[in-house]
């Protein structure tokens, strides 16, 4: 049995109430603001997020990778740079989940130090508030979660599978044997 832990409809919910919040905070800028998907987790969130922005915005995307089936490596790759001009440009990361916090912290450094950028929003569909082994920046968060589990769906992948279910949920043990199965033989 799946346990769902974020329908569609709260998915949705999270995505207007952000946009909404963003779009306020973000009405007076000298510049276009960037918004920076982090791939591939953030993957949907990202279009969803994103396209409930009236004004004028530019979107980018930068992949790291820290991950290993359900555990963090607490080493971060940079797989894909963005490839924008963020000096004196507000910033808005948009990121599936903040777990350990170690990729977050990674990228804030590196985006500042690099791109100089005028100043960062942190967005995330997830808080794992628990799980923290580095204190990190989170500016808007969809859902607060208590518990260390892992998650499933809507972006978030199980062995590079299931991104592409519409809802996020907690897999039993039945079906990780399943996709364990599947992904070691394809
Ligand atoms: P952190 O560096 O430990 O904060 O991990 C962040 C990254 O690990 C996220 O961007 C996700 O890509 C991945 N991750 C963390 N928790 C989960 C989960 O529950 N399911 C799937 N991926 C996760
Ligand atoms: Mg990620």
């Amino acid at each position: 049995m799946r346990k769902i832990v974020f329908n569609e409809t709260e998915i949705q919910g999270a995505c207007e109430r952000i946009a909404n919040e963003l779009t306020r905070e973000l009405a007076n800028e000298e510049k276009i603001p960037l918004f920076l998907g982090v791939m591939k987790g953030a993957l949907n969130f990202f279009m969803d997020l994103t396209k409930r922005f009236e004004m004028p915005i530019y979107l980018d995307y930068i992949q790291v990778s820290s991950y290993d089936g359900t555990k963090s490596t607490g080493n971060v790759k940079l797989l894909h740079d963005l490839r924008f001009d963020c000096e004196g440009r507000t910033v808005v990361i948009v990121e599936d989940i903040i777990d350990t916090g170690v990729s977050m912290n990674y990228l804030l450094n590196y985006i500042k130090e690099k791109y100089h950028p005028k100043r960062i929003f942190v967005v995330a569909l997830f808080d794992k508030i628990n799980a923290r082994t580095v204190p990190v920046q989170i500016d808007y968060s969809g859902k607060v979660l208590a518990q260390n589990d892992f998650l499933i769906g809507y972006g978030l992948d199980y062995k590079e599978l299931h991104r592409n279910v519409p809802y996020v949920y907690i897999p039993d043990e039945e079906e990780y044997n399943y996709l364990t199965e599947l992904a070691n033989n394809n």
